[in-house]
């Protein structure tokens, strides 16, 4: 088939579809393969890099009107007029954007968003929600020692001991659990938190404190549990009271990183204005859930998409795609994820074959030559 990669247009997003070796595995599986010119650039993937294991460079037009046409984010809809009818759509497409879902549906395409890959072990090498919250994870944590004015480890100098960092990292899912590995080897002294009961041992497994909010009754208990693997909204008294605990943390943490999200929903607010306001000064605040609250903030009110805002001397950083600024290595691992959903679809003689009984491609399709499939 004829696999068309596009330059993303996404403002700020930097990370490209295929790398020269995913795209020299599947030549060898039978496929043709265009890149649009200067696509990898941003991800250290020169042009010349795609040519040299077989892809040929060509026009915007040229890779949207591939018969599969692979790509990291949601088409703007300027690239999805450019696609076509009965084509195959692959990316992170937003899947509980409705809209979004009905416009690819009157293109008269199929697409599949990744991020809507089950949470199980066959799925994992194809979940590019955890190969990117990994890299946002790691990437949180450089951003803080950056913004940072202190050191992270603890050193004993002749001119007198530096305190190690307290680093507090709020959700320990797949981006919490990185930032604490990636503190950890800093040399901070780490405390996590999560609703998950499951979090406790991952937490102390990569040498953190668990910051525990116990449950008080049977539903808190229930509800924390999460479903396929997520998180569901905690009721308001388990709320209230990870509030007060997480006041009494930040308060003496240099470093605060919250990751927590519940998909399909607005992310929970984990940091209270009062809550930073009571931090000290020269504190630094990464909120990963930046640009999915009210007005652009994340976890904490106080966020602003892509911003760098300080309050009362804590700054709180809120990039939205950190793992475009990690463009190599996050391109690299979202590649692969598609190139192994792609041996899902596609059979031994390199053609289309999508199959109706696979949970992990029903789950992910939005739409089905034209037909909206996903109903959130
Ligand atoms: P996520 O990105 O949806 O959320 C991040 C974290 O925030 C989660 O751990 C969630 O429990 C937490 N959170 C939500 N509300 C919270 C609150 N009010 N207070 C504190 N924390 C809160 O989750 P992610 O990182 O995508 O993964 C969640 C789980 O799924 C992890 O345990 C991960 O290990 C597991 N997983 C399993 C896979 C598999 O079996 N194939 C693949 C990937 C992840």
């Amino acid at each position: 088939m004829r696999i068309g990669v596009p330059l993303e247009i996404r403002s700020g997003e930097t990370r490209v579809a295929a790398t020269p070796e995913t795209v020299k595995k599947l030549i060898g599986q039978g496929h043709q393969v265009v890149i649009q010119k200067d696509a990898g650039v941003r991800a250290s993937q020169p042009d010349s890099a795609y040519e040299a294991v077989g892809a040929t460079i060509g026009s915007a037009a040229d890779v949207l009107g591939a018969e599969i046409v692979l790509k990291v984010r949601a088409p703007e809809n300027t690239e999805l007029a450019q696609i076509q009818s009965g084509s195959v759509l692959i990316g992170m497409l937003d899947p509980f954007d409705n809209q979004n879902i009905e416009a690819m549906a009157a293109q008269g395409i199929t697409a599949f968003s990744l991020e809507a890959t089950p949470r199980t072990t066959r799925a994992q090498s194809m979940d590019v929600l955890s190969s990117q919250a990994n890299i946002a994870g790691y990437k949180a944590v450089m951003i803080a020692a950056n913004e940072y004015q202190r050191f992270m480890p603890m050193l004993m100098t002749a001119a007198g001991t530096v305190k190690a960092a307290r680093v507090l990292i709020l959700g320990a899912g797949v981006a919490g659990l990185q930032a604490i590995a990636t503190a950890k080897r800093l040399g901070a002294v780490i405390e996590a938190s999560d609703v998950r009961p499951a979090a406790k041992e991952q937490i102390e497994s990569l040498g953190a404190k668990f910051v525990d909010v116990p449950y008080e009754t049977d539903e808190e208990r229930e509800i924390a549990q999460g479903v396929g693997g997520y998180a569901r909204p905690m009721p308001e008294a388990w709320m209230k009271r990870q509030a007060a605990l997480v006041a009494e943390k930040a308060q003496q943490a240099d470093i605060v990183i919250t990751t927590a999200l519940i998909p399909g929903r607005k992310p929970p607010v984990l940091l209270h204005s009062e809550t930073v306001m009571q931090m000290k000064p020269g504190s630094v605040v990464i909120d990963l859930a930046a640009g999915r609250g009210d007005n652009g903030s994340g976890n904490c009110p106080l966020t602003q998409a892509d911003k760098i805002v300080e309050n009362n001397g804590v700054k709180i950083v809120g990039y939205t795609n950190l793992a475009s600024m990690v463009a190599a290595d996050a391109s690299a691992l979202y590649a692969r994820n598609l190139l192994d959903f792609m041996k899902l679809i596609v059979d031994k003689e390199a053609k289309l074959a999508i199959p109706s009984d696979d949970d992990i491609v029903t789950a992910c399709l939005m739409c089905r030559d034209g037909q909206a499939v996903r109903k959130n």
